[in-house]
């Protein structure tokens, strides 16, 4: 039983060291926050929302009450079974494992939202005119707390940044 345990244990501090080593650490968006992602972009039901790295899929339910298709995708597998387990009653939300940079967007994302760390800013802009140039079709982006240098942000609410891409 101890060694049980004792593997368990170790299983768990080394997953959690390989999300903060390759991605961000896990801190959600709190209530008072998640409805500021709301203000800043009314969700409705034609809305395809995507959380980039979901944690507990905290943000993903709050779309999904207004109607969204909400798309996560988390690199923790923890956070990953907990996420499925809280979203269980959700029809309209889908949660990928693995890492996002991998993975392609649903090509009729409207909306992508992300909490991450700053430096990883200039690599997911990137990837989300490298999306919208090969689908024709702008995306609104939220990001929590970070902006993008390069870009000039279309409204701010509370911590929140709005911005928009569209093809070039
Ligand atoms: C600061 S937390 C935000 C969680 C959630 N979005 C929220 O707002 O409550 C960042 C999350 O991104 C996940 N993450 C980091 N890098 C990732 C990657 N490359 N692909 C998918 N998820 C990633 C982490 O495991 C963590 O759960």
């Amino acid at each position: 039983m101890l060694d049980f345990i004792i593997y368990l244990f170790g299983f768990i501090v080394v997953s959690i060291g390989f999300v903060t080593f390759f991605g961000a650490p896990y801190v959600p968006t709190l209530k008072k926050q998640v409805a500021d992602i709301t203000k800043i972009y009314p969700l409705n039901e034609f809305d395809v929302f995507v959380d980039v790295g979901s944690g507990d899929g905290i943000v993903l339910r709050a779309a999904a009450d207004k109607g969204a298709h909400a798309v996560g995708y988390e690199l923790g597998p923890w956070l990953w079974v907990i996420s499925k387990y809280l979203c269980r009653k959700y029809p309209n939300i889908t949660i990928y494992f693995g890492s996002f940079w991998r993975k392609d967007l649903p090509p009729n994302t409207t909306v992508v939202y992300t909490f991450l760390n700053g430096k990883y800013m200039p690599k997911l802009e990137r990837k989300l005119q490298a999306h919208v140039d090969e689908h024709g079709k702008k995306i609104s982006f939220i990001t929590y707390g970070f902006q993008i240098e390069s870009r000039v942000e279309k409204k701010t609410q509370g911590p929140m940044y709005l911005y928009e891409f569209k093809p070039e």
